[in-house]
């Protein structure tokens, strides 16, 4: 069984000492911990070390960036590396994210490269892909997956695949309250199976963990994890919020429920 993952993306939000007030009330708000759900807060570069140390050496949630180079050191004015995030205590990095792709022209081939060098530093990679609302009137949702995953993906043995987590994020349903339907992310869950099938095989796609992004609430979560195509979701807006957040990681730990 995949173990469910949830994961905070905080964007460009909080300074470091409100990271650190918000952590502390959230560490008292979630759910005893659970081996079947994973929880990540993914803050900004800036408040990495606080939160790290607010979270102490043996905390069920871990930590996550939202974005890294691949060169490990060097003249990168502004940039910072995957031995750095790991230094910090980071287990995740979150890659790839529409925002990227779309404000900072990130493309394929350098988020493929930021994969491998993630890999080589033992941060698990969560890929971002997903459709713009113009690709799904059109119909080219799963074209535009595939070709998203194969660019990403191109080149990585099945063992490394195992380490990295999609996340399919539609474009439109990012930060515009209009969620994809549980249907419309399991038909898109089953698209990004199916490729990393054909990729890899089907026993490590079978492994690999599918996130749903996307105007993710307390309101839509249980729904989501109705369907086991789904293992968790990327979360922007309402992980900003103590509440929303803990009740959305409460909601997982009791979709998935020990033993089920
Ligand atoms: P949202 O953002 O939950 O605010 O829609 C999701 C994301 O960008 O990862």
């Amino acid at each position: 069984m995949r173990t469910v993952l949830i994961v905070g993306n905080w964007k460009m939000n909080k300074t470091a000492s409100e990271a650190v007030a918000f952590v502390r009330e959230l560490k008292d708000r979630l759910p005893a911990p659970s081996s079947t759900v994973e929880l990540v807060v993914a803050p900004p570069f800036t408040a990495l070390e606080s939160v790290r140390t607010v979270l102490g050496p043996s905390s069920p949630i871990q930590l996550g960036a939202q974005n890294m180079f691949w060169e490990e050191s060097g003249a990168y004015t502004g940039e910072v590396s995957a031995p750095m995030l790991k230094d910090l205590g980071c287990r995740y990095v979150i890659l790839g994210h529409s925002e990227r792709r779309t404000l900072f022209a990130e493309q394929s081939n350098s988020i493929q490269k930021k994969i491998r060098a993630a890999l080589r530093h033992e941060l698990r990679p969560i890929l971002c892909i997903g459709e713009s609302l113009a690709q799904r009137d059109n119909g080219s949702t799963d074209e535009v997956l595939t070709q998203q995953l194969r660019e990403s993906l191109s080149g990585f043995t099945g063992e490394a695949m195992t380490g990295i987590t999609v996340a399919y994020e539609p474009i439109w349903a990012i930060g515009t309250g209009k969620s994809a339907t549980t249907e419309q992310a399991v038909a898109a869950h089953r698209t990004i199976r199916r490729v990393l099938a054909s990729t890899a095989s089907p026993a490590i796609a079978d492994c690999m963990r599918i996130l749903y992004g996307g105007s993710v609430t307390p309101q839509n979560i249980e729904s989501l994890l109705t369907s086991d195509q789904i293992d968790g979701a990327l979360i922007g807006g309402a992980c900003l919020h103590v509440d929303s957040f803990a009740t959305i990681a409460k909601a997982a730990s009791a979709a998935r429920p020990i033993g089920v």
